[in-house]
Order: C-alpha cells, then structure tokens, then sequence
C-alpha cells in the first residue's frame, strides 16, 4: 500500500510531488512526506493527515529543488505519526517505501548495536540505514555505476521482503535510485525530466510515456535519461508503453465527489467493457488467448480475488457453472494462497482485480500458474502486476476509479464476467449460435435500463433520511443475489461505519434473525427471478419480528408493495444481470448515509484503494 512519487528534472518538483501525491491519495492517506535536494542539502517536511496537511505546511513555510520524493503513507509498522512518516532519512540520504520488510525485526538490532540511532517504529528506516552505511561517495565498482545506485544494489541483497524504493541523496545530488519487488513503481519520461510514481495514473496529466520497471529491477533517473539494471547488474532495454488513459476521467467532473461521478459513470463503464468484444451476435475476444480446444480441457475453474472483486467473482459462478456448466470454486485470495487447492492444468484460474496490483491475488495466480494452471485475469489497471503474471487479460476499461470504495468497477467486473461465461460456454458447445445471440442481447438491453436505476438516486436519498442514524444494517439475498448483499452490506461499512451484515436469504433464521428488532432496517433483494416466492417468505419473516424493510424488487411487481412500506423499484433483467441492476441502487444508499453522517465518502479512514501488502 501507500503510494509513492518521484521528480528530477527543471521544474521545481515540489507542487509537481503535491499534485502527484494527491492522486495517489487512494493508497493510503493517514500521513504524508517529501523530501528535495537543494544546495547540496535535503529539505524535509512530513505531516500527520492528508496531502491538505501537507501542502498548507509548504505553503506557509515553502521547501524547493528540481530533485524530490514523496509519501502518502498507509500504516503498516508503526502508527501513523510523523516519525513513522516517509521519507525515512539516515545520514544523507532519504528514502519513501511501499511494501513490508520481513527481516528488519534482525537488521534493526545488528544496526543499533554498530550505534546507529533510529527514529520511527518502521521497517523502511533499516533500509534508508542500509543504504548510508553501504554508500560510499567515489565507490565507482557498481556495474550500475558508483555511489547512490551502488549502495542501493548492495543493500537490496540485504534486505528481504516487498519493495518499490525510491531514494535520494545530497552527496550524489544528479540522480534518483529506484527498485522494484513485488510493488508496482513506473517512470513518466518527459523532455529533460523524469515522473515517478507507483501508478502510471497519477503522472498522466504530465507524461504519455511509460516505462513499467519489473521485480528485481533497479533505475538510475538522471535529468540526461534513464538506465535499468536487472537482478546481475545487466543493463535491460526497456519497453516504452504509451498510455492511453483520459486525464480528464481522474476529475471529479461537477460532481459532488468521485464516488458519485463513478456511480453515474456505470452505463459508459459497463458499454466500454462489453463494447468491442460483441458484434452481430458473436463474441469477440482478442484479448483471450485460450482456444477452443483449451477450453474443451478445462475440468474446474478458480476464481479468486479480494474484498468487492472476491464479490464480483461470486456472482461469476453462477454464471459460469450456469451457462458453461464448468464447475467453479470461489476463494478469497489470502485463503487461497494458503490451502493448497487441488490445482492441474485442467484448471482455469480467473483473478479479478481492479488495480491488479491485490498482493494475495497476484499470489494466489502465481501459485496456480506454478501447479500448470491457465490463468486469465480480469482487471482495470492496464499493464498492473496482475495482467502482465496472466496468459490472458480481459481489461474491463471502466476508466480511473478514484474513490476508495468500488462501484463502476464492480458492474463493469461482472459485465466482463457474464462476456466471458457466454463465451466459455459457446466454446465448449453447450449454447448453440441463436443462444449465444440471445444471451448478448440481454446484456445489451440491460445496458440500455442502468440509466432508469440511476433515476432511484432521489427516492434514495429521501430515506436515508429515515436510516442514517441506525446501529445497523441486514441485507438479504438469494441465489445469484446474495453475493449482492454481500456487497451492498459491504459499501454500507465502507462509506458509513455502520455495521452490515450480507446474508443468504434462506440461512437468516440461522442467527442473523436474532438481530431484528424495530430498530434495524433489512435490505431486502426480491427480484422476479426464480426464488422470488422465497424472497416474500423472508420478507414476512423479518416483518413478524417488527424488522423495518427496504425491499428492492421488480418494476411492475404488484405484491411486495402489500407487504412492505418501503418498496424501490428496479427494470426486469435476466437472471445473470440482475446483480448489476440491483447493486446500483445499493451503491446510492450507502452514500448517501454516509452523507447524512457528514463522513469522507471518496476516502473512508483506514481503507486503501490498492493493497499491495499482506
Ligand atoms: C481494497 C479496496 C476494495 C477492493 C479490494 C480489492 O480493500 O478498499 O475496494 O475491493 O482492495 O482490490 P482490487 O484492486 O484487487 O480489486
């Protein structure tokens, strides 16, 4: 987690560290930092809070130079205060970090018995210490050159764990030093100036072109070029990759906040995903790379991912098992990358991340690929960790997703999903042509119905009115949409801090029912799909224990409104789209009693948008 920005170049690199902090604030934001060389010295400012914090600093007492790095810190080791903050300095050098050290517990001790002082509770302080006690001035023996890079070479061998590094120092001012593992960092090349950051996106609005450093690589960036040293020290010619990214979808566009924009964005989301991979009835796939014949082999399929894609990807099975009929398993990734799955090469492993930079999620493909698995990963990040470790990337192009909490990136996941499982079950034989036809269709016309979901908007904020005081939520669902619950409850803590429960409609009287009293609202999902009677029995449940009802059902279902006061109504869609009609509205609820609550709805506290640790 955390995100990290690097300058060197002709500009002053302090508003340009600022700005490109700021976008990258979805990674952590509970404390922040820079540090620039000038005069032969470093200026140092590191605040506790948001980039806000930071930037009033330097606008009341300002620090300047061409050459700096900068922090936004999500707390691993050490509580958010500003000793904890990077950048982490020992002697004349500073360092940011994104990632976890294993064993600086060991290095820190041999480091204070040699007499070496440190300052915070953080495992990057050891490495800022290992650098200085390793940097010698005129030490030119490094392949990759002497001094700064030499020192950064030597103490990489020193240190085991995850990495993106970006250090400095005033006695080898001319340079950045940066190296990767297993944490994304990226390098924006300009005219006679250099962009760093850990996510190509936040250096957009300066830089098309991109150069993605890999595991075990380390960059010299001077203001002359760049050179990339692998894990020997063998010079590597790296790939340039324009961007393509909009820098005007990283705005907020009129809207209040990111997340309401994303919201509304969902119809031009879902299309760009489901656009360019349909045509005449037929589905095209560039970007899958299995044939036919691979995917006659496939005997199961794993899907995997985190928080709201570990949601996405259990909806992703009832619509693979349903149409392809290939059996699917569904596990979070942190479990998945430590139990062993029965895994061979007749299994399909389908990761879904929206930064595709989820730790547990790159490790669990990894794992997978090792046991001969075919991987496909579905993500919004082009380029991340994840697509470039899969054989197959289906990008889900919802564009930059700022807020922390997910929204477009959900529906567009599970429009990608319900493509991939039509065509799954095209190639395997099970759906003939004119069924394949039909099953695009009804996604084309679901696409055509989100704009009416986003007419709830208003009745949705009229009740939160009735609920944002509330101790907590239930929210209930059946079948494909229970996993809907899942991730309506879970946008509720994200955005409220009110707790929610998601739960199978049928499994409430289990436990969840002693929760209901006249005091908690249930979140009732009661599409006109085949559970739908099932849907009214917990309706009539909850109600016989005095449960307030919020009942999501479908346009023209004239009998819930008999039995709840409080009915929304959502299009008719078939029965693997309507988690996309029926997630939407729960998206609005949740902000706005957030809203009502007067909290941070783009940046709820303690979340990161991208965990790129454990
Ligand atoms: C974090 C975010 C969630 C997200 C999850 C997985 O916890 O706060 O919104 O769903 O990570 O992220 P990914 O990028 O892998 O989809």
């Amino acid at each position: 987690m955390s995100g990290i920005v690097g300058y060197i170049g002709w500009q002053n690199a302090v508003p340009i560290l600022i700005d490109t902090l700021k976008r990258l604030e979805y990674r952590g934001y509970d404390s922040t930092g820079i540090a620039v060389i000038k005069d032969s010295s470093l200026g140092i400012r590191k605040r506790v809070g948001d980039i806000d914090v930071l930037k009033e600093s330097l606008y009341k007492e300002p620090l300047n130079g061409m050459i700096g790095i900068g922090h936004t810190r999500w707390a691993t080791h050490g509580k958010p205060t500003e000793e904890n903050a990077h950048p982490h300095i020992a002697g004349k050098i500073a360092i940011v970090h994104n990632g976890i050290i294993e064993n600086y517990l060991s290095l820190k001790e041999s480091l204070l018995k040699e007499g070496r002082k440190f300052l915070s509770d953080t495992d990057t302080e050891v490495i800022a210490h290992l650098i200085d006690k390793n940097f010698t001035p005129s030490a030119g023996s490094g392949p990759a050159g002497s001094g700064l890079e030499s020192a950064v070479q030597k103490t990489l061998k020193e240190i085991s764990g995850t990495y993106a590094l970006v250090a400095i120092s005033p006695a080898d001012p001319e340079k950045i030093v940066i190296a990767r593992n297993e944490n994304p960092i990226v390098i924006g090349l300009g005219r006679g100036e250099f962009f760093i950051a850990s996510d190509a996106s936040a250096i957009l609005s300066y830089v098309k072109d991109i150069i993605f450093l890999d595991d075990g690589e380390i960059a010299v960036i001077k203001k002359e070029g760049v050179q990339v040293y692998d894990r020997n020290n063998k010079q590597v010619e790296k790939n340039i990759r324009r961007l393509g990214l909009n820098p005007i979808l990283m705005e907020k566009g009129g809207y209040k906040h990111f997340i309401l924009k994303e919201i509304f964005e969902q119809p031009r989301a879902i299309w760009d995903t489901v656009r360019g991979r349909v045509s005449g009835g037929e589905i095209i796939f560039e970007d899958f790379k299995l044939s036919s014949s691979d995917i006659k082999k496939i005997k199961r399929i794993f899907i995997t991912g985190c928080g709201t894609s570990w949601h996405a990807g259990l909806i992703g099975k009832f619509m693979i098992e349903g149409l392809s009929r290939i059996p699917v398993e569904v596990d979070i990734s942190s479990e998945l990358r430590y139990r062993n799955p029965i895994i061979d090469s007749d299994t399909l492993i389908i990761a879904i991340s929206e930064s595709g930079e989820t730790v547990d999620t790159i490790a669990s493909l990894r794992d997978g690929k090792k046991k001969g698995a075919k991987t496909v990963s579905i993500c919004n990040t082009i380029e991340s960790s994840l697509s470039r470790e899969s054989v197959s990337t289906i990008n889900i192009h919802a564009g930059p997703e700022i807020s922390v909490a997910s929204t477009k990136t959900f529906t567009s996941s599970l429009s990608a999903l319900y493509i991939l499982s039509v065509y799954l079950a095209k190639l395997k034989g099970v759906i003939d042509d004119n069924e394949t036809a039909g099953l695009i269709n009804d996604i084309v016309t679901v696409m055509g119905k989100i704009e009416d979901v986003m007419g709830l908007e208003e009745e949705i904020e009229g009740l939160s009115k009735m609920f944002y005081e509330k101790k907590g939520f239930l929210y209930l669902g059946r079948g494909i949409n229970y996993p809907v619950a899942l991730e309506g409850a879970m946008k509720m803590k994200e955005l409220s801090y009110i707790y929610a429960e998601g739960y199978p409609g049928g499994e409430m009287k289990h436990g969840p029912i002693a929760l209901i009293d006249e005091h908690t609202p249930v979140v009732i999902l009661a599409p006109q799909n085949i559970l739908y009677e099932k849907s009214l029995i917990d309706i009539e449940e909850v109600k016989a224990r005095n449960g307030v009802v919020i009942v999501f059902a479908t346009e023209g279902d004239t009998e819930v409104v008999k039995m709840a006061r409080h009915v929304l109504y959502v299009p008719h869609a078939s029965e693997y789209l309507t988690p996309i009609i029926m997630s939407i509205p729960l998206q609005f609820l949740a902000y706005y009693v957030a809203l009502r609550r007067g909290l941070n709805v783009d940046r709820p506290r303690n979340l990161a948008k991208s965990v790129t640790v454990e």
